[in-house]
């Protein structure tokens, strides 16, 4: 093995790094590729094709290195070892092809932004890149060069405990995070060192998954596959995407891995993607326990023809390929262009020409200041009020003494939220730690349940006393880190343990009382907020959420955040999301409910409307909504016309007025309806939106551009297309409120 002093990297060839892929640059890449073909066995071919994770011995993963048996590795994060396993692939193998490393970097390495949920709630696509590119510098810094995210799945349903994962219900706004994710981690410039290649995952429908149970099949018809999970894969694939994910569940019985239709027809043939696809964890061997493929000549031969590129832990090509090859069932050409898509993302990461870490740079980047500021950034803008009586927030400078209780107000790893591989929660900042900082405040701790599946009720009358000698309560509830993610899924979505009966007690001292809800995912928390003054809702916030919530908490910053989901009121109503179709019997006037019905009523279509007796038309907070310290309003939309052809653009323009007392940036969202279709169309979709901040009383005209190609979708035969008609168009701060103002196109 190389002394650790070749590794450094000449700075020259930093600096001569390309800013964008040229049209020689990339026939330079096809040339360089085809040489390698040239000379490469098969079985170095199929190393390309396979993907481990860290496991051995280090000398096991150079051996392999050395051999070209593997093209990548996963979950190796000590750099010095990265270097080494690389120095035997560059240096000591026949032909000197880097490995790609790989690893789950959601939502950042070491300084952790807000779960992507609650990235979706900042509706700020800027910081939402400026986190990805965080996340990808200090992730380089470690010799990191490709992660798994974004994840693209639309998830209706918050059981599904990865729905902390993803940007949430809506498709557009799924498309937008996701392509900013995307800037922000692939950079300008792929081949800069401190960039790394992204992932779409996962490909496709996983969010579906019924029941919310993880790994379910799903059943997606076509229309809503074209119409609502596949537009954010192909946004991410507009926006320079280099490598897609497989999904480990079926749709109507075919697993993603073994899907020829979507991995090669659609994502290679109609969308042109240029870079590689790899399985899921072993999805290509669960196509055995799917009873999709008999054995595992089976599992690698249906993957290959399905358009699998890499296959992550199935061992499924390493295993068959060759043999497959000998007898017919699958071709040279199909393992060489899956090589080829491999090594094509390898050179555009500047792999061949930069292989090494320059190990003198991590310290400098791992949780920089200009890092952590991004950090508070990103979980200051995530806050959603829920609920503000009496103007109780933000708390008022003669607020002297705090009650600080409930299980999150100090828990420095569940506050970062699921997929925290590498955050550590010695440098979290919880919010107990950020209050305590606060000058001139006293802070009653008394945390009354310890974690928040805590059962125990004896340190309840501990948080209530420290309530009693406190002029404002703030609860700190929601859900440990590990209750959302992958594989775990729930079936009840009320907090958990003691902390309902917490509340409870806190809400009988007749203090006021404010209720911080940290969590991976919606909770049904009606009753809490009934009982409560304010109610912030922060998905995990991260790093920073103490400091961030320190600073909402005393008006130093003004809520923001809108809701990316639908909040239901209870599990029995979910799937419940704002974009439905509007049914024959759609739910108007005065809610019937369950008590409402006389006893021995006579048999009839009570209400004759599409809703639950006992949970009524709505949900607890619609799709969008977030409250803010300060009142906006909104003036009616001015349209640049009222019919309009299928290649013209509309301009929307509406006046937006803060009518409070505090400064403050609202999210005003640009909703449209198609009224009669070819299929039946959502009551709502969103189309566009815009953060527009104000001063008290200061207005501003808002301005959105909408081509009226963007009211395309795909109808009764599956082309997408605008179909003419009329359609309703409103601007409002959430999904539920505005008045519609009407269009036509011809
Ligand atoms: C399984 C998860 O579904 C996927 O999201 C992740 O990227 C891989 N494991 C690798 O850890």
């Amino acid at each position: 093995m190389k002394s650790l002093h070749n590794y450094i990297i000449p700075v020259l060839a930093l600096a001569l790094a390309a800013c964008s892929q040229s049209g020689s640059q990339t026939d330079d890449i096809e040339k360089k590729i085809d040489h390698l073909l040239s000379q490469m066995t098969l079985e170095e071919k199929i190393g390309q094709l396979h993907q481990i994770t860290s496991m051995g011995t280090l000398e096991d993963m150079c051996a392999q290195a050395k051999d070209g048996t593997i093209g990548s590795i996963l979950n190796e994060i000590d750099p010095e070892r990265i270097n080494q396993i690389q120095c035997a692939a560059v240096e000591e193998s026949r032909l000197g092809i880097p490995l790609l490393i790989a690893r789950d970097v959601i939502h950042g390495y070491k300084t952790m932004f807000p779960i992507p949920l609650g990235q979706a709630a900042t509706f700020d696509p800027a910081i939402v890149e400026e986190g990805a590119r965080v996340s990808a510098a200090e992730a380089s810094a470690d010799g990191i060069r490709w992660t798994f995210s974004p994840m693209l799945d639309v998830a209706r349903d918050p059981r599904w405990g990865r729905i902390a994962e993803g940007s949430g219900e809506d498709p557009y706004l799924t498309s937008v995070m996701g392509a900013a994710m995307v800037k922000g981690y692939q950079g300008t410039d792929l081949s800069n060192p401190a960039s790394i290649a992204a992932c779409a995952k996962h490909f496709v429908g996983y969010g579906a998954a019924e029941a919310g149970k993880d790994y379910n099949s799903t059943n997606i018809p076509m229309g809503q596959m074209r119409n609502v999970y596949l537009p954010p894969f192909l946004a991410a694939k507009e926006a320079g995407m280099q490598t897609f994910m497989s999904s480990f569940n079926d749709n109507d019985g075919i697993p993603a891995t073994g899907n020829r239709w979507l991995l090669t027809d659609l994502l290679r043939d109609e969308w042109g993607f240029d870079g590689f696809v790899v399985t899921d964890w072993n999805s290509a061997g669960e196509m055995l326990n799917h009873g999709f493929c008999a054995d595992m000549a089976e599992v690698a031969e249906k993957s290959m023809n399905a358009g699998i590129d890499m296959d992550m832990m199935a061992f499924a090509y390493t295993s068959q390929l060759a043999d497959l090859l000998k007898a017919g069932k699958v071709k040279q050409s199909q393992i060489d262009n899956a090589v080829r898509n491999v090594l094509r993302v390898k050179y555009r990461l500047g792999l061949f020409e930069n292989p090494y870490i320059d190990l003198s740079l991590r310290d400098s980047v791992m949780y920089a200041p200009t890092h952590l500021a991004a950090a508070k950034k990103a979980a200051t803008e995530s806050a959603v009020l829920l609920k503000n009586d009496k103007q109780v927030l933000p708390l008022s400078q003669n607020v002297k003494r705090v009650a600080v209780v409930g299980p999150m107000a100090d828990a420095p790893q569940d506050q970062l939220g699921t997929w925290t591989f590498d955050g550590e929660k010695e440098k979290t900042i919880t919010p107990l730690a950020a209050l305590r900082q606060l000058e001139g405040v006293t802070v009653n701790y008394a945390p009354g349940v310890a974690y928040s599946r805590d059962r125990r009720t004896d340190g309840i009358a501990k948080a209530v006393a420290a309530a009693r000698q406190s002029d404002v309560v703030l609860a700190f509830l929601g859900e440990e880190a590990i209750l959302s993610g992958e594989a775990h899924s729930l079936a009840d979505l009320n907090l958990q343990g003691a902390q309902r009966q917490l509340v409870a007690e806190l809400a009988k001292t007749g203090k006021p009382l404010v209720l911080v809800v940290m969590a991976g995912r919606p909770l049904t928390i009606g009753d809490e907020v009934d009982k409560a003054d304010a109610v912030m809702y922060m998905f995990h916030p991260g790093t920073m959420g103490g400091p961030a919530i320190a600073d909402l908490l005393w008006g130093a910053a003004n809520p923001s955040g809108k809701l990316p989901v639908t909040f239901p009121k209870m599990v029995g109503q979910v799937p419940v999301y704002y974009a439905h179709n509007n049914t024959g019997r759609p739910a108007y006037g005065t809610e019937t409910l369950l008590h409402d019905i006389p006893l021995e009523a006579a048999q009839t279509s009570l209400g004759n409307t599409s809703y639950h007796l006992d949970a009524g038309f709505h949900p607890l907070f619609p799709f969008g909504y977030g409250l803010s310290y300060t009142t906006f309003e909104y003036g009616q939309p001015q349209l640049s016309a009222s019919t309009l052809g299928e290649k013209d653009t509309l301009t929307v323009e509406c006046q937006l007025t803060n009518t409070g007392r505090y400064e403050g940036t609202e999210v005003a969202q640009l909703y449209v309806r198609d009224h009669h279709g070819s299929v039946a169309r959502p009551v709502k979709e969103l189309k566009r939106f815009q953060r527009v901040s104000l001063q008290p009383g200061e207005t501003k005209t808002v301005t959105f551009e909408l081509p009226v190609e963007d009211l395309a979708f795909y109808g009764a035969d599956l082309t997408k297309k605008v179909e003419p008609g009329q359609f309703s168009l409103w601007v409002s701060g959430d999904s539920q409120s505005g008045q519609p103002t009407a269009f036509a196109v011809e």
